[in-house]
């Protein structure tokens, strides 16, 4: 097939810029010429223009281009209950989640929601997710199903709970263990889906069931891990008292074996030095998010102690304790809150926002090599946002005096109506109406100042 040159303005953040204070690249008028949905140059339009002339152009003017979103930490069972606002953790559990969750036992119930679900991780620019999936076992293969008709790359897996949820959503070991085998054999490394060992959280999960996540994952050494830790000040004295045995939270899954480079802890609020070391240790992550926190009041999240502690931190929405799917938003709250701890808090740059949205995504998923950046190799992941004509964001970003300040407008200003197109290794898998149908998009230079 012939190459495609897409030419844009893009952004991207190839290294961190927690660590490199030139992480933020830039190219104003841009282009990614990309062949067999990976990226095969980078660099200027003009020059790769003039080396690639049988390439099929693909004009993205009036916008910005971004690496497709990562989010580390997202419930599909939960997109129809976002907004119950108003309760901390555990009585939003009781009375808000859990209910809707156990309505996926119904597989046509659950089919519709895992389409709402994958919906609005697309329509907002996601292009990989690490999904914390559903109890029942129909519902994560009609999930995988429904994700590899989108075409989004999700890491996944079968929520386990062996104790104090609902009944409909409690498992036993040897169920957990079996229907978690059948799922691996079935998904892991199946297009673009991958299997996540999930037990819901150590609050609600036996000794006997974190050793049956262990056993699958001694057994296939290359799936993910996921689960919650240190979220909210009374599900911690809880677990404290259930693992009388355990150092702390983080201990309770670091004697099953659970902890390694591909697992993900979400929400690590109240989380001791002593994890934080042993996090490192294990390089593990830390999966920020903001919203949520906000949204159930369950605290600030000490980024800097994470880093300090030199713990890998990446962003997640936490739909439905979140609010949205947007990750711009995600990116927004975290900068609100780093400002709201003063000298506590990491003062976060646009370049942060969108290295924690993208790359740093990659990095917790073990996927940098794939996706993250626009880096030569990588897989054509992307959003294209391009705010809607009259809209406030294109009077702000038409008056934007430098690329990061492109940047702060997009976080600050950009919604899911400002995404346009995305794609996923090349498949452009989200079209704003507008755009269906047409090859070249505008007639505006592209938009960064310089
Ligand atoms: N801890 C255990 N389950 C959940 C959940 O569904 N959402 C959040 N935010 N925390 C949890
Ligand atoms: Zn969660």
């Amino acid at each position: 097939m012939t190459p495609t040159l897409y030419r844009a303005a893009f952004m991207h953040t190839p290294s961190s810029p927690f660590t490199d204070a030139e992480a933020l690249h830039v190219q104003q008028d841009g282009g990614l010429l990309v062949d067999g949905g990976q990226i095969t140059a980078s660099g200027d339009f003009v020059k790769l223009r003039a080396k690639n002339p049988e390439a099929t152009v693909m004009d993205l003017g009036g916008g910005v281009l971004l690496p497709g979103f990562v989010d580390t930490h997202v419930h599909y069972p939960q997109v129809r209950i976002i907004g119950g606002l108003g309760m901390p953790l555990l009585d939003w559990l009781e009375r808000c989640a859990l209910p809707e969750e156990a309505r996926l036992s119904d597989t046509a119930y659950a089919r519709a929601v895992a389409k709402d679900f994958l919906h609005g991780l697309r329509c907002n620019g996601t292009t990989t997710a690490l999904v914390f999936g559903s109890h029942f076992k129909g519902a994560m293969d009609l999930f995988f199903e429904e994700a590899a008709a989108t075409g989004l790359r999700t890491v996944a897996g079968l929520v386990v709970s062996d104790r104090m949820l609902r009944d409909e959503l409690h498992t036993t070991p040897e169920l957990a263990y079996a229907e978690g085998k059948a799922l691996i054999e079935r998904w892991h490394g199946v297009g673009r889906a991958r299997y996540a060992v999930t037990p819901r959280f150590s609050l609600s999960a036996s000794e006997g069931i974190l050793d049956a996540c262990a056993a699958l994952m001694t057994e296939f050494p290359d799936v993910h891990f996921t689960s919650h830790i240190n979220e909210n000040v009374r599900e911690v004295q809880t677990v404290k008292e259930l693992f009388p045995g355990s150092l702390d939270y983080l201990d309770t899954y670091d004697r099953a074996g659970l902890l390694g480079r591909r697992s993900v802890l979400a929400h690590s609020v109240h989380t001791t030095d002593r994890e934080l070391v042993q996090m490192a240790a294990h390089h593990c992550t830390a999966a920020h998010c903001p919203c949520s926190n906000s949204a159930l009041g369950s605290g600030l999240f000490p980024l800097k102690r994470h880093l300090n502690a030199g713990v890998h931190v990446s962003l997640g929405t936490d739909v439905g304790g979140g609010t949205g799917f947007s990750m711009l938003k995600e990116g927004l709250q975290a900068y609100f809150m780093q400002q709201l701890l003063g000298d506590g808090g990491v003062p976060l740059t646009p370049a942060h926002l969108l290295y924690l949205s993208t790359r740093a995504g990659a990095e917790a998923l073990d996927m940098q090599d794939q996706i993250g950046d626009f880096g030569v190799g990588k897989a054509f992941d992307a959003v294209w946002l391009r705010p809607p004509e009259g809209s406030t964001l294109e009077a702000m970003l038409g008056h934007t005096e430098s690329a990061s300040a492109t940047l702060a407008a997009l976080y600050a200003g950009g919604t899911q109506a400002d995404v346009a197109r995305v794609w996923v290794g090349g498949d452009e898998v989200f079209t704003r109406a507008e755009f269906k149908g047409s090859k070249s998009a505008q007639k505006q230079p592209p938009v960064l100042a310089s």
